[in-house]
């Protein structure tokens, strides 16, 4: 792999584009269940739900599978880097046990739903394996496995793998899975309108209210009525009970390339040291070679030069795997909760009829999956023994996640106030291609200068809670460090929990 890398998109889009667009909604709907958000977790939610017999329509912003969810690594295992040894110490071995069994049922029913529509999304059974290289860290490994055994999950302490390097020690986990995640929603979708459910696509969603019935208003003025509303949309857009401040978002690049069969890791690699690295192979070819993928350099997204990162993820891909020809790079980002357990259920204390599923801490596929099926247990009334663990409600009581949320907040609030006591650049110093909050006219501008020379200015207040946004120049984006809102350089969102675009400035 090289430097100079080039973001070019994610290769689960550009192998799975799908067909033509769907048909945004252009007028007022009935439904039983509203959906908002085509992710796994919102499309799974829609599909089990139409087998329950429910009327479904899912609103969605773009395209179905496009979001986080089309930019993943695309590992169904239960073995979430280092959960299982802190979940027995936070909630118990019961609590450890209830999150293991979720999320293994999880893959076990996916699979269940590939043999049975007969999905063709590349589906490989492979073991998943978190390691260290430091020996200092090999007895928390040793601790994770023991914890991940004594949770139910067929976990051991190993120190041989598959990579092309020596480890300290790793958690192995048997007979977990590795997909093509837009191919298996692809045909989720499809079958899902095969049932009479329906999905609209380009609908943003604006409003919410929550009550009997629900009405949901789309960016259009249309107004979907509904007994349920079920709110995927990744950061929660309608967020009553302020869950953001408890959820940290966390961006992550991911680079890929061929490799010869030969070479192939013969498993699902994660560790959490060099600011992560996870490695994964999927059928490319039909000689039999491999795309490599590999993701790490996780950041705070608005911070720091993203294309070093980049370049160092490039380089360490190169560096052990010579002769990989990097054929992708994008990136994406997920949300972590502040105490390690997705936030999956009723949407606020009082709700009776909103639902969310968010918070799914780098893990979101099989935890995506189970969201699919508690969602659908809250809604058709059904006992679901894991409910309790991922109720977002918890959260008004945990004394336990205090210091992680005081952290969280006061980096949020060292943004808020913070970046707008920093020196800011001239407007005539910004280089094409790059952009910058700079100070024209005693005034700050978000200003972007295309390749063309042209300016383009917007506020630099983020339409979620107000902080400055910063440019990420190797995604040509405006990023929010607060809570992760991301905006095109003409200022329209690209990812929430805004939902106005920036508002535009003259220069
Ligand atoms: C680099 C990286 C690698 C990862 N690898 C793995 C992995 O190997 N295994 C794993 O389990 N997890 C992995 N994850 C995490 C996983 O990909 C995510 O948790 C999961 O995809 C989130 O799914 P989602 O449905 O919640 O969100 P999304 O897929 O983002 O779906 C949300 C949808 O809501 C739509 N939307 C937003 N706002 C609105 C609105 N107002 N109106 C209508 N629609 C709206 C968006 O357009 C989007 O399509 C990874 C994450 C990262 C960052
Ligand atoms: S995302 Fe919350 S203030 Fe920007």
């Amino acid at each position: 792999m090289t430097e100079n890398v080039q973001v070019n998109g994610s290769y689960w889009l550009q192998t799975a584009p799908g067909g033509a667009p769907r048909p945004a909604l252009d007028g007022d709907l009935e439904t039983d269940v509203v959906v908002i958000g085509a992710g796994i977790a919102g499309l799974s939610a829609a599909w089990e739900l139409t087998r329950a017999g429910r009327r479904v329509a899912v609103l969605e912003a773009g395209c179905v599978a496009a979001g986080v969810t089309g930019h993943t690594s695309a590992k169904l295992t239960a073995l979430h880097t280092l959960v299982y040894d802190k979940l027995r110490r936070t909630r118990g071995p019961e609590g450890a046990r209830l999150y293991a069994r979720s999320q293994s049922e999880a893959i076990e029913h996916a699979a269940g739903i590939v043999a049975d529509l007969g999905v063709d999304c590349d589906w490989e059974t492979r073991d998943a394996y978190t390691y260290v290289r430091d020996p200092g860290r090999a007895d928390e490994l040793r601790a994770e496995a023991a914890a991940a055994a004594d949770a139910g999950l067929p976990a051991s302490f190993v120190t041989e793998t598959g990579l092309p390097f020596p480890v300290a020690g790793a958690v192995r986990v048997r007979g977990q899975a590795q997909f093509h995640p837009r191919k298996y929603l692809l045909a989720l979708a499809e079958d899902l309108e095969a049932r009479g459910g329906r999905i609209f696509e380009n609908t943003p969603v604006h409003g919410l209210d929550g009550g009997t019935p629900c009405r949901v208003s789309t960016g259009a003025g249309a107004t979907v009525t509904a007994r349920d509303v079920v709110v995927a949309t990744h950061y929660p857009v309608f967020d009553r009970a302020l869950l953001f401040a408890r959820l940290a978002p966390r961006r992550e690049l991911v680079v890929a390339g061929s490799i010869e069969a030969a070479r192939d890791v013969d498993g699902m690699y994660i560790t959490p040291e060099e600011n992560t690295r996870s490695v994964r192979t999927a059928p490319l070819d039909d000689e039999g070679r491999r795309l490599l993928i590999v993701t790490g350099e996780h950041f705070t997204p608005g911070t720091g030069d993203t294309r070093e990162r980049f370049e160092r993820l490039s380089a360490w891909a190169g560096e052990h795997f010579p002769g990989a020809g990097l054929t992708h790079a994008w990136a994406t980002q997920d949300i972590d909760p502040s105490d390690t357990v997705p936030m999956v259920g009723p949407l606020h204390p009082g709700a009776q009829h909103t639902y969310v599923a968010t918070g799914f801490g780098g893990w979101g596929l099989s935890g995506g999956i189970m969201a699919g099926r508690l969602l659908t247990a809250w809604i058709t009334g059904e006992e679901c023994a894991w409910a309790g663990l991922y109720d977002p409600r918890r959260l008004r009581t945990a004394v336990r996640e205090a210091p992680a949320l005081l952290k969280a907040q006061a980096e949020v609030a060292g943004h808020f106030v913070g970046d707008r006591l920093r020196p800011a650049p001239p407007v005539d110093a910004l280089p094409p291609g790059e952009g910058a909050v700079v100070r024209a006219g005693g005034d700050r501008l978000a200003v972007y200068r295309d390749e063309a020379g042209t300016l383009h200015a917007l506020s630099p207040r983020c339409t979620h809670l107000g902080c400055l946004v910063a440019f990420n120049a190797a995604e040509r984006a405006w990023e929010c460090p607060c809570h992760g809102s991301r905006f095109d350089t003409d200022g329209k969102v690209i990812e929430g929990p805004a939902t106005k675009p920036l508002e535009r400035r003259d220069i």
